[in-house]
């Protein structure tokens, strides 16, 4: 699965790769207007005051730019950023050693924040509120609470999950930015920008070709234009036409919506056994033979975001777009 062309998680080979393609600051990083003037007016105050930002939560559905985001964050305001994830912050010890080694207005960036052990959580939250760490030494009944203080600093957080945060987590965060799947337009300037990065050349046309099937995520839209220049050079073509680019997608079996064939089998299968829906969740695992989480973390999101599948209390449904998008006629049952 971690194979799959359309998925938006990054592949484990990935991370050099978009390393190097990731804008440096906000005026490199593209779209989410209302994101960046939003972080712009708290990114200047907090230097006009010389005080560290405040902390910042960053959510959205994977690949849209938040792990870029919080560098860029680090960048605007000059200070180094130190970068940890929730699964990787085991004891309330390992935390307290990165809160401890920041310097005055560093960024802790914590990625999958959702995923933070609650004992962890409890020691954070001094942390955030007045730059203070509790630890208890020792154990047992001679067990005592020292405070220390650390440096002003800001935590970034970032998450695809943001309703499995805490109340008390969540509030703590002074800046909340929800980052939107972006529209075509913004994703062929991606593509351009990329392809600048990659010193290659390609037709408005052909970028606009890959923002299409990119189901509205810059991660697929890098992938798939890696893809398809990896096809214009065994063609020995230096250009990437809307030509080349359509054939090499076609080829990718990647859709016109960006649709894959896991796409096809699952709604497919919806169409032809369960007469649409409404159908439930374990049903179509049985059925297609995938895991009903993979459906619902992996595959569902973007069918629900262009409106193809609907979710009812009886279960998935089948709306009239998948019928056009596969030229089919809406079949009518009695
Ligand atoms: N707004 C943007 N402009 C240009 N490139 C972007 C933008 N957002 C994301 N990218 C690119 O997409 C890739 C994935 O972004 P990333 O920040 O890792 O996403 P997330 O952390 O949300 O999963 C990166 O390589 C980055 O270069
Ligand atoms: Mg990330």
């Amino acid at each position: 699965m971690d194979e799959r062309l359309v998925s938006s998680e990054a592949d484990s080979h990935e991370s050099v790769f978009e390393q190097s393609l990731r804008p440096r600051n906000l005026n490199q990083y593209i779209g989410q207007e209302k994101v960046k003037d939003n972080l712009r007016i708290f990114i200047d105050a907090a230097k006009m005051r010389e005080e560290a930002l405040d902390h910042v939560l960053l959510y959205g559905p994977p690949g849209l730019g938040k792990t870029t985001l919080a560098a860029i964050v680090a960048n605007e305001m000059g200070v180094e950023i130190r970068t940890t994830s929730g699964p990787a912050i085991e004891r309330p010890g390992d935390l307290a050693a990165i809160l401890t080694a920041l310097e005055p207005g560093d960024v802790l960036f914590i990625d999958e924040i959702h995923r933070l052990h609650r004992s962890i959580e409890e020691v954070l939250y001094p942390a955030m509120e007045d730059f203070c760490l509790d630890i208890v030494i020792g154990k047992g009944p001679s067990a005592r609470s020292v405070r220390l203080d650390l440096p002003p600093f800001t935590l970034v957080g970032a998450t695809t999950r943001v309703g499995l945060l805490t109340a008390p987590l969540r509030d703590r965060f002074g800046v909340l930015s929800r980052l939107e799947y972006y529209n075509q337009g913004d994703l062929s300037d991606i593509v351009m920008r990329t392809s600048d990065l990659f010193e290659i050349t390609i037709e408005k046309s052909a970028a606009f070709e890959i923002a299409r099937r990119s189901r509205g995520t810059p991660r697929i839209a890098n992938r798939l234009l890696k893809r398809v220049r990896d096809f214009a050079q065994v063609l020995g073509n230096s250009c990437i036409s809307e030509e080349i680019a359509k054939d090499a997608l076609e080829r990718l079996q990647v859709d016109r919506l960006g649709l894959d064939d896991v796409d096809h089998k699952l709604l497919l299968a919806m169409i032809e056994k369960f007469r649409g829906g409404p159908v439930g969740i374990d049903t179509i695992s049985a059925t297609i033979g995938e895991e009903s989480h993979t459906i619902e973390d992996v595959y569902e999101p973007y069918l629900l975001q262009i409106g193809f599948i609907q979710r009812t209390p009886r279960g998935r449904v089948i709306t009239p777009l998948v019928y056009e998008h596969f030229q089919m006629e809406v079949p009518k049952y009695d």
